[in-house]
């Protein structure tokens, strides 16, 4: 398995450019199911998770071409409707493929997902709101085995808690529903109104994604589309950190700001700089210490969990105490005791962790536990004195695209080690 070198002290100066959001792309690309007719993607990361995809894809009848960042999918005749454990048990968001299955064909059998270990994350809202819309739904032996012979129906759907994958799997197979389906107390990421923007230009009808109450009026059929990748949020707030974390300047090409959300206003009053400019979004950080401040992770707009662990990476060096809340995943510090081993100050308390900022951290071999919480390793790193080894990175691999090139080209001191 590989690893990163990094050897900590540096502050980074230069450009990065962010990709495609990951989250995002996953779900677009699973909408290609819903069509005979070519779906083409821009700005798409090359991700392990990406492949993996693809790969699921491929099986069930989608050809693909992927040149630079352009992805052009296309199912023309679904070929299997089944989704096998062994392409759905690394990755969640491959789930998503059973709406589009179940809306196109009329059946679907898919493995229930595996993914990131943080927590148990079930898949009961996607099964109810299909069942909602008219889908018979069977569990056998780790296979959701669902059948909608005569289509799949309009349906009224009231979320009990914010869920992204429950409001875009719902919004995915509702698109060729009979008749209208309403989301309510939907996710309001911004990777919902992309997923949305892009159905409606294959010819869907969906109204009020990005609030927390979404329409769907079901169409016959949709067509192919063009349709350009939104800009990865937490890609940008992590590199935005990582700044903070070392010192330094950094051009985040490509970036927009609006998409970080309440990540903004905590990182300014951390004592961090950040601009909006033309191409992306200016990030500096002067001599003075940061300061520390609380913060609880809440659906969007609120602070992303998917940046919890890094902002813990950046807390454990800034002045005062942090405590830092996390409400959406039940199982999401496995960073902390890495980042101790580090020499950071955290304890842990059920949902709450404190960090009390030290002066300096020190390099020390660390284990990446998940995808984010692998680039609060990389951050704590960077500002780390001395070498650290990041083992598993390929965790990593899964959700930032080309890492260590990126931030190499900016005065770090990284380096993969192939095992
Ligand atoms: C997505 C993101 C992930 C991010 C998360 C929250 C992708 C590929 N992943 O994950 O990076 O951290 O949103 O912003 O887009 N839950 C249930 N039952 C369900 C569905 C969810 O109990 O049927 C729970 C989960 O366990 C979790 C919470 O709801 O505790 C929120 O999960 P959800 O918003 O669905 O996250 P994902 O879509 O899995």
């Amino acid at each position: 398995m590989d690893k990163l070198a990094i050897i900590g002290g540096r502050a980074l100066y230069g450009e990065i450019p962010i990709s495609g959001a990951k989250n995002s792309a996953l779900k677009l690309m699973a909408a290609s199911l819903l069509t005979d007719a070519p779906l083409t993607l821009s700005n798409v990361p090359r991700l392990a998770d990406v492949d993996m995809l693809l790969r699921l894809l491929e099986q069930h009848g989608a050809a693909h071409a992927f040149e630079n960042s352009t992805l052009t999918l296309q199912a023309k005749d679904i070929v299997s409707t089944e989704a096998p454990y062994d392409l759905v048990r690394k990755m969640r968001a491959t789930f998503n493929v059973l709406g589009p299955l179940l809306a196109r064909e009329g059946k679907a059998k898919v493995s229930l997902p595996g993914g990131c270990a943080i927590g148990a994350r079930p898949v009961d809202l996607h099964l109810k709101a299909l069942a909602a819309m008219g889908a018979d739904i069977d569990l056998d032996e780790g296979y959701v085995i669902a059948q909608a012979p005569d289509g799949l129906k309009g349906a009224d759907i009231s979320l009990p808690f914010v869920s992204v994958g429950a409001t875009e799997h719902t919004m995915l197979a509702a698109t060729l529903a009979k008749g209208e389906t309403t989301i309510e107390n939907a996710a309001r990421e911004p990777e919902i109104a992309d997923l949305a923007d892009c159905l409606n230009a294959m010819g869907a009808q969906i109204e009020g994604a990005g609030t927390s109450t979404i329409r769907i009026d079901g169409v016959d059929r949709l067509g192919g589309a063009s349709h350009r990748v939104l800009p990865d949020r937490i890609e940008t707030g992590a590199y935005a950190m990582a700044v903070g974390a070392t010192g330094g300047e950094l051009t985040l090409k490509g970036a927009t700001a609006e998409l970080l959300g309440a990540a903004w206003a905590a990182l300014e009053e951390v004592g961090l700089y950040l601009e909006e400019t033309d191409g992306g979004v200016r990030v500096k950080k002067t001599g003075a210490r940061l300061k520390t401040i609380d913060i609880v992770t809440q659906p969007f707009p609120g602070f992303p969990t998917d940046l919890q662990a890094q902002f813990m990476a950046l807390m454990a060096t800034a002045e005062g105490a942090a405590t830092i809340k996390e409400t959406i995943f039940e199982n999401r510090f496995m960073h902390a005791p890495e980042l101790s081993r580090m020499g950071a100050n955290i304890s842990v308390d059920g949902q709450t962790a404190t960090v009390r900022g030290v002066a300096r951290l020190k390099g020390a071999p660390v284990m990446a536990t998940d995808l984010r919480a692998s680039m609060s390793l990389v951050i704590a790193a960077l500002a780390a004195e001395g070498q650290t080894m990041v083992n598993r990175v390929y965790h990593l691999d899964r959700g930032f695209e080309r890492l260590e090139e990126k931030l190499q080209r900016c005065g770090a001191l990284i380096e993969r080690v192939k095992e």
